[in-house]
């Protein structure tokens, strides 16, 4: 049997066997989509390190990245919960000394030469993305965050990824999200700990893919 719009929207299917018809619950119909928060003024101008989902290792450089490591995994849907196959993923945050790999960035804190500072990925066939990184540190009126654009097949969402437990509310951008549902979809989830490194996840939902 087909699964059409139509039976999504009834909030069940039914599979019908050679005797019975059993209804089965779906996800929810819809979930909103992740808001939008600007790129701010720290997007990578240039790239000279590798690209790839471990943003602590650079090619040729023995040294592992300064600052707390952590993993970090989600899942990017539609709003009806599919997911969207081989999304790209533009990643960019601080190091974890609190410097952005920008001119722009004029803060005074080190550039740490074995921190990628960006990350460009590709989400696999079922929508799951991972990154390895350090956490990052806050700066002047932010909180820490990592910054994401998300391209699927229609869209592109520019947005920004906070971390749970943190003062978000003193945030210049946080509080701008108008209620605990917006903030919720923009903060990750701590999954667990193990040897120091702290496991993240962020589901990402494109709005209108
Ligand atoms: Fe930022």
């Amino acid at each position: 049997m087909t699964l059409t719009r139509r039976h999504l929207l009834m909030g069940f299917t039914s599979v019908v066997g050679a005797s019975a018809a059993i209804a089965i619950p779906v996800e929810p119909l819809t979930r909103r989509g992740t808001p939008q928060l600007t790129t701010g003024p720290f997007y990578p101008l240039d790239r000279p390190f590798d690209q790839d989902w471990d943003l602590t290792r650079v090619p040729g450089r023995p040294g592992v990245a300064q600052g707390v490591i952590m993993d970090l995994h989600g899942k990017v849907t539609t709003e009806q919960g599919r997911p969207v196959p081989g999304a790209i993923l533009d990643v960019w945050q601080t190091n974890g000394l609190g410097r952005y790999h920008h001119p722009s960035d004029t803060v005074g804190k080190p550039i740490d030469p074995n921190f990628q500072g960006s990350a460009v990925i590709r989400a696999d066939v079922d929508g799951d993305y991972r990154i390895r990184t350090v956490v990052p540190l806050p700066y002047e009126r932010r909180q820490r965050h990592i910054h994401f654009d998300v391209r699927g097949e229609k869209r592109l969402l520019v947005t920004q990824m906070f971390f749970p437990g943190e003062p978000n509310e003193r945030d210049t951008l946080f509080p701008g999200l108008r209620n605990e549902v917006l903030q919720r979809a923009v903060t990750a989830e701590l999954v667990g700990i193990d040897n120091g490194v702290k496991t993240f996840r962020w589901n990402i939902v494109l709005a209108g893919e």
